[in-house]
């Protein structure tokens, strides 16, 4: 399969990478415990590691030969054939719901989107529409409806959009609940201030949305559910830092300048997919596994596809940290395929 491809006119090269960035160096030695209200943290990361156990594949490869076949079928000339004008997609993702008239009234197509190792992602699909109308983000244990802060928090799926170009200046971590959608079309949507933390959970997407100057942020008390708030600690000013987490799916967002890193992936999180994302102007890029000693990163399956690692950024793009590195071939995957990346500053 992969050799087919490969060998197309096309050229697009396939590699399943595990070991090209591997560095084993305390890379994470500033990931301490993030949280204060710990006994319900952990039993959170506890009930999110069954759901990681079972979104981990152990046929890495199957997943692979699926992506090859929808690219391969996305990018033949016939497919390509039926469309017309100045709307092209070129990879399966995108053809799925970026040339359609009916984006805008049918969303949640997008659920059906997703390719790779985050494939079963469908975010806040079974949920309604919520529509953020308010920029603010002033109450961290009550926020106000009509805000990000208060659609991100609810125990229900939802479909997360908004109703006019607005810059959303988050004033402390924004914790994401199970079964959400952070949907930016049709707007110009900034989120920037502080990280977006998932953590916990299962079932998010974010997509079409720019994140950038997230800073530290020294905690507090915030809400993370409609049921549940408490002390958190210090933030670390990550774009999106995404924990004990299975079945995200990060699309058509663009990032840079954040404090920390842009996306890190850690603790045991998995069925990951990063696509069609825009990264400039930063330091650390992606950070996947947080420490050597970790054995919850052993499950670990991200796929990085058809990214732009663009201009100003200087390394970890990505960087998986790992301990015991052949047990580690035979149980987690990255899968990188065709992202472009520019020229390095440095
Ligand atoms: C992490 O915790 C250790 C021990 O408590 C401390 O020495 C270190 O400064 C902390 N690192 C960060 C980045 O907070
Ligand atoms: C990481 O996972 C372990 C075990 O599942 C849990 O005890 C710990 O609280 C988690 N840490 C974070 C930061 O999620
Ligand atoms: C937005 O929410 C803030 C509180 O978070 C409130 O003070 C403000 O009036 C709201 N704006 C609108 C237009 O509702
Ligand atoms: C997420 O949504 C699905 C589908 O509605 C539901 O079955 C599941 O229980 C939800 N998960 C949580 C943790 O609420
Ligand atoms: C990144 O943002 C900080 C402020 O948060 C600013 O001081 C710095 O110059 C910015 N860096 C770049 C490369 O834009």
């Amino acid at each position: 399969m992969v050799g087919q491809i490969v060998g197309s006119p096309l050229c697009i090269l396939f590699y399943v990478l595990a070991v090209a960035t591997v560095t084993a160096a305390a890379a994470a030695a500033t990931y301490n415990a993030t949280t204060a209200d710990e006994e319900y943290w952990e039993k959170r990361a506890e009930e999110a590691r069954s759901y990681s156990r079972a979104a981990y594949v152990s046929d890495p490869v199957a997943t692979l030969n699926r992506f090859n076949t929808d690219v391969l079928r996305a990018t033949t000339r016939r497919s390509l054939a039926k469309y017309k004008g100045p709307c092209m997609a070129t990879n399966p993702i995108d053809r799925c719901w970026r040339c359609r008239d009916d984006w805008a009234t049918d969303r949640k197509r997008l659920a059906q989107c997703v390719s790779g190792f985050g494939h079963r992602t469908v975010g806040g699909g079974a949920g309604k529409i919520y529509v953020v109308t308010n920029a603010s983000d002033d109450e961290m244990i009550m926020p106000r409806k009509g805000t990000l802060r208060y659609g991100v928090v609810q125990d229900r799926p939802l479909w997360i959009v908004f109703a006019r170009d607005m810059v959303v200046k988050l004033r402390q971590e924004l914790i994401v609940n199970h079964n959400k959608t952070i949907d930016g079309r049709g707007a110009q949507v900034h989120i920037t201030g502080a990280q977006i933390t998932v953590q916990g959970v299962q079932q998010v997407i974010i997509h079409n949305v720019h994140i950038h100057h997230s800073v530290q942020h020294s905690g507090g008390m915030i809400r993370d559910s409609k049921r549940h708030y408490g002390l958190r600690t210090r933030s670390d000013g990550d774009g999106i830092s995404i924990m004990s987490s299975s079945n995200i799916w990060i699309d058509h967002v663009s990032m840079w300048n954040c404090s920390d890193g842009l996306i890190d992936v850690v603790n045991g999180s998995t069925a990951i997919t990063i696509s069609n994302s825009h990264f400039t102007k930063h330091d650390h890029v992606m950070l996947f596994g947080a420490s050597n000693t970790n054995p919850q990163d052993k499950y670990m399956q991200i796929t990085v596809a058809f990214n732009h690692f663009g201009k100003g950024l200087v390394q970890r793009m990505p960087r998986l940290v790992i301990k015991e590195l052949d047990k580690m071939l035979t149980q987690s995957t990255l899968l990188v395929v065709v992202n472009i990346i520019s020229k390095l500053t440095s």
